[in-house]
This record gives C-alpha cells, structure tokens and sequence, in this order.
C-alpha cells in the first residue's frame, strides 16, 4: 500500500547524504578524537575498525532491513517482525534519541558560541583583549546559565526549521549543502594542523604501531567497551535512526553496498578528524594536551586556535562551523525518529498527519530536557542530580546521566537483545529475504559471515561491553 503521507528519498545519493550526515557528528569529531587520544591512538582504532566490520556491519543491515520490510516508524517496524519483543526494542530504541536529545543539542549550541566567539576574535581580538585561555572561556560559558539555554533554542529552532520540510525537502535538502561544506572544512582543517611545526608526533600517535593496551586484560576491556561504544553512537545504531531512515529508502536500492558506504564514510570522517584535532594538539600543546579527554574539543583546541596567531580566529570560525554542522545533521536525525513516530501512530489510525504541528511538539519538549542539560552546566551550577549521593553518582552531571542511560544501557542492551532475537528466534533468512529483493543477491559467502556474525559475535560483544560500560560508568571517578 502506498503511504501518501510518508515521502520518500529524492534519489539514492540523497538518502545516502543524509544518512552519513546522521552518522557524521559530535560522535566522529569530539568523541573519537578524544577517546582515541586516552587510549593509546593506535591501538583504540584497529579494535574499532574490526569492531566496525564484525559488529557494526551486520546490526546496519538488519536495521535497514528491519526499516525497508516495513516502511513504518522504528516501533511498527519492530512490532512487524514480532510483535512482544519488537514493542520492547521499538521502545527502547526511541528512549535513546529522545535522551541523547537532551545534551546534544546543548553541545550543538557550544559550538554557536565558540563559533561566535572566534568570530569575534577575528574582528576585536576579543580573547587577546581580555587574555582569556580556553579554560577560562568554557568555564564562562558554563556557568552563564541564560546564555546557554538562549542558544540551545537557537540550535533547536535551525533544526526545527529544516525538518519542517519533511524528508525531501527538509532533510534530503539541507545534508545535500552541508555535508559536501563540512567534507571541505574538514580538508582546509587538516591541511592547518599538519603542516604546524611538530605535528608528525601527533600523527605518529594516531597511525604508528602500538599494543601496549592489549598487554593486560583490564585495560584492553576498557579499549574494548570505549571504541564499541564509541562505534554504535558514531555509526547511529541501536538508536531507531537507521530503521526510520531505511523505512524510507526505496526496493530497488542495494541495502549491502549501501550499508558499507555509510560505514565506510562515517569511519572516514571519524579518522579525518583525528588527523584535524590530534596533531594540532600535540604540536601547540604536547603530548598530554590529546589526553584532554571530553575537554579536547572546547579546551585544548580554542587554545590551539588562540596560539596560531593572526590568522587563528579564522580556523577557529570554520572548525567550529564543521562541527556546528555536523551536529546539526544528527541532531535532525534523532528528532526524526519521534516525529515519524508521532506521524505514523496517527496515520494508523485513520487521520492525515500534520507534521508541522507534530515537529513542533518534538522539538519543544526536546528544549524542555535539554534546557535543564544546559541549566547544569556539565555541573558547574550546583543544580540536584538523581542518584548523586551514592558516592559514585550514576554521572555527576545531567549529561553524564543522560548519556549513561541513553549509550551506556539502552543502546547495548538494544543491540545485544537485537542480534539474539533476529540471529536465533527469527532468524537471519528474514534479512535475506530483504536484501535480495528486485534481484539483489547475497553471496554465500557474504550470508554465511553475517549468519555468524549476529548469532555469534555481536552477542558476545555486545555483552562485553555492556559490561565494560557499566563496570567502568560505575566505579571511574568522573573527570
Ligand atoms: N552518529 C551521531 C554522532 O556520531 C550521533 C547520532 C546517533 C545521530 C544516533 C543520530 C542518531 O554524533
């Protein structure tokens, strides 16, 4: 049956843009840099990139596939292929984005601000004019409670604007400018930070050899739990994003090769980023300053970018404009899986759904949740947290809070649940069946790896590290 009210993708190359730009965010360029630079360069990024192919490839195919089969939001799609647990995963994969939701968008509008605030550089030399570090100027911009909730809803009002238009012209559209505009941002960065004087060290970090974390078992779990998890966010998995995004993707279209250019992309952008962020900071600051850890990206680089002289402010302009960017794709991802949510529960029953007015309730509680994000501060304000008297609080601000439920449990537990139910109660034929619809085949070969994959490997790694997640969320001190 056609559903009039849904849409479709404009083109291939369309769902693809916009599917890399959901992949491609704060994930690939604050997270991955940053976890890469805390555990030993090298070695985080060979488990990631088997991570990549082991676990990461199989989940992107059943969920596309998930999505396509059906054609209906990531709970209904669910619901089609089992209706008990296909309501508990639809459920728990919508709990995530309505979560991550919360600090993303808070994050989305730091990067405003540091934008202006380079902005500002360039023009009045704002930051030399008051001798302000990068320390000093995060520490401001936490602690200014209105400023960072005025500018949440500014992040959210963009967002709100775009996916308005719906899934053509709203999304399609706008990741068809920004994600070429970030491609070159990105390149004009590199090109800045490893032609700075002592860069090379910081690309030794990234690419030469080293083991060392594998030595002892302990920390090649924590290795093992930071990239796993740093993977399934980056990749947008276990989220309802790739189900909703491929209930819009045509028949015709191969889910195999598709899949791989996302993963490939997305793995791309995230190395691209190291090479942007590490070098720049190992040349202007040393080889602890790419231990910053979450402080890389509005810390140690602002610092970066104060130190590069004249022409600083305007790298600083245009990295921070990347970034902007690439969270803003995202953040249209995420609202898109409620708002299709909302969409298709009142097409089930009967009405015409009128997606302005659905987008707006969306995107206004959204700035509800993510108002108090922005009102904590990463705790700089002294504002109640829930479980906070324990000792080790379950996150000692409302983003570690929200992040440990949304990454650390649900998306996991959603992941692992996942690969058990399609791999050994469903079976995996059900993904076959999809893929090789308007004469697509899978290749044994390829159909016996992702058999193994998901009846085997996943499960295993996804225990490990829902494991590693928690034991790590629960006894590390927070930074
Ligand atoms: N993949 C995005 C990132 O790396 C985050 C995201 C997750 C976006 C899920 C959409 C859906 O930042």
């Amino acid at each position: 049956m056609e559903q009039h009210h849904r849409g479709q993708w404009g083109s291939n190359l369309g769902f693809l843009l916009a599917a890399v730009g959901s992949a491609v965010g704060l994930g690939n360029i604050w997270g991955f840099p940053y976890k890469m630079g805390v555990s030993g360069g090298f070695a985080f990024l060979i488990i990631y990139l088997i991570l990549a192919v082991l676990v990461g490839f199989p989940i992107m195919l059943c969920e596309l596939a998930i999505g396509r089969r059906a054609g209906r939001s990531v709970l209904v799609s669910y619901q089609q292929v089992d209706k008990g647990m296909g309501t508990f995963l639809g459920f728990l994969a919508m709990l995530s984005p309505f979560l991550i939701l919360s600090f993303y968008t808070v994050l989305g509008a730091y990067c405003i601000e540091y934008m202006s605030l380079n902005l500002a550089d360039m023009a009045f030399g704002v930051a030399a004019m008051a001798g302000m570090s990068g320390g000093d100027t995060f520490g401001a911009m936490l602690t200014n409670q209105f400023g960072s909730i005025a500018f949440t809803f500014v992040f959210i009002f963009v967002c709100f604007l775009i996916i308005r238009g719906g899934i053509k012209d709203g999304i399609e559209k706008f990741n068809k400018i920004g994600m070429p505009a970030l491609f070159i941002m990105l390149v004009i960065v590199i090109v800045r930070a490893v032609t700075l004087p002592g860069a090379g060290e910081g690309l030794a970090f990234m690419f030469a050899p080293n083991f060392e974390p594998f030595t002892n078992f302990k920390s090649f779990l924590s290795v093992l739990s930071l990239a796993g998890g740093q993977m399934f966010f980056s990749l947008s998995l276990a989220m309802g994003i790739t189900v909703t995004y491929g209930s819009y993707l045509s028949k015709k279209e191969s889910l195999v090769k598709n899949s791989l250019i996302i993963i490939i992309s997305d793995t791309l952008v995230a190395i691209m980023a190291g090479m942007a962020v590490l070098p720049a900071a190992f040349a202007l600051g040393g080889a602890d300053s790419a231990k910053a850890g979450p402080k890389l990206l509005f810390i140690t680089l602002q610092d970066v970018f104060n130190a590069m002289g004249p022409a600083g402010p305007m790298f600083g302009v245009i990295f921070y404009l990347l970034v902007l960017l690439a969270a803003i794709t995202s953040a249209i991802a995420l609202l898109e899986v409620l708002v299709t949510f909302l969409s298709d529960r009142v097409a089930l029953k009967g009405r015409t759904p009128n997606r302005k007015k659905l987008v707006t309730i969306v995107c206004l509680v959204v700035f509800a949740e993510a108002a108090l994000v922005a009102a904590d501060g990463l705790g700089s304000n002294g504002l109640w947290i829930p479980f906070n008297s324990t000792g080790r609080p379950l996150g000692s601000t409302w983003l570690d809070f929200m992040d440990f439920i949304s990454e650390g449990v649900a998306m996991p537990l959603g992941a692992l649940l996942m690969s058990f139910w399609i791999g050994w109660l469903v079976g995996p034929k059900l993904v076959r069946d999809e893929v090789e619809l308007e004469n697509h085949r899978m290749s044994s070969g390829l159909y016996g790896f992702f058999n193994f994959c998901i009846k085997v490997i996943v499960p295993l790694a996804m225990a490990f590290i829902l494991y590693g997640m928690v034991h790590d969320f629960v006894t590390i001190p927070p930074q």
